[in-house]
């Protein structure tokens, strides 16, 4: 695992931004997988500026999101649907058509989850996926636990979650308890892992991961397994 640090939340959006655009130029039909959260809208701030100045094509990218709440209409402000649109594809030169987010209205979750799974297989994969971390090391919404699934799958998300979640919703009552969400295969099958962390409250979580030890407690030291992964820190997140 290669581990930059970077000074402040700007340098760190900056840098991920800059290796994005690199691996776009380098294969502009890649397949990219994408979080939400706050971590990475610095990083989606800088992408947009290039697309808007003309040094960045998305034409060809095919996305692949890494969650979605259940249920939750994607016309909801809080749904990762319109984050997403929000945030990033209302603002850049993305066809419609290479967006593909898990439906948190479906009614056959399982077949959604597996249908997801398929269409990323049938892409040839993921060429770069981003994440975030949650301050309990949940990489997408892979929580803490005994077991991982390795499949897209339907989870119940931890009270941690639901309270750091609670932020974007008027009250913590209103924070769906339930996701669909990639599973530990679906992320450590992409070819190269760029995780963005910052601020203090994920330092504990992200000096657990280079320990050296893998466990199941710390969803994202799994990543210690992957061939090709850069963490990207600010101080804050790489002050333990
Ligand atoms: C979101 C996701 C989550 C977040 C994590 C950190 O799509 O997959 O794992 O990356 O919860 O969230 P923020 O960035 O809000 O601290």
């Amino acid at each position: 695992m290669q581990k930059l640090i970077c000074k402040d939340y700007e340098e760190m959006s900056r840098t991920a931004a800059d290796l994005v655009a690199k691996e776009v130029q380098a294969k502009p039909d890649m397949v990219l997988g994408l979080p939400t959260g706050s971590t990475p809208v610095g990083m989606y701030r800088q992408l947009i500026s290039m697309v808007q100045n003309g040094t960045l094509d998305f034409s060809q990218v095919t996305t692949f999101n890494l969650d979605e709440y259940y249920p939750i209409d994607a016309s909801n402000p809080q749904s990762y649907h319109y984050f997403m649109d929000e945030n990033f594809f209302n603002h850049i030169n993305i066809d419609r058509q290479r967006v593909h987010i898990l439906d948190g209205r479906c009614e056959d979750v399982q077949q959604e989850c597996a249908q997801y799974d398929a269409r990323i297989r049938d892409f040839g994969g993921i060429d770069l996926q981003l994440l975030g971390i949650g301050g309990n090391g949940h990489i997408a919404f892979n929580e803490p636990d005994d077991f991982l699934d390795a499949n897209t799958h339907l989870v119940s998300l931890t009270a941690q979650t639901v309270q750091d979640n609670a932020r974007f919703f008027e009250s913590e009552d209103q924070v769906p308890t339930q996701a669909v969400t990639l599973g530990m295969q679906g992320i450590l099958s992409a070819k190269k892992i760029i995780i963005l962390a910052s601020g203090k409250n994920k330092a504990k979580a992200v000096s657990e991961v280079f320990t050296g030890k893998i466990t199941t407690q710390n969803p994202a030291s799994l990543l210690a397994a992957h061939r090709d992964v850069i963490f990207i820190l600010d101080e804050a997140a790489a002050g333990l």
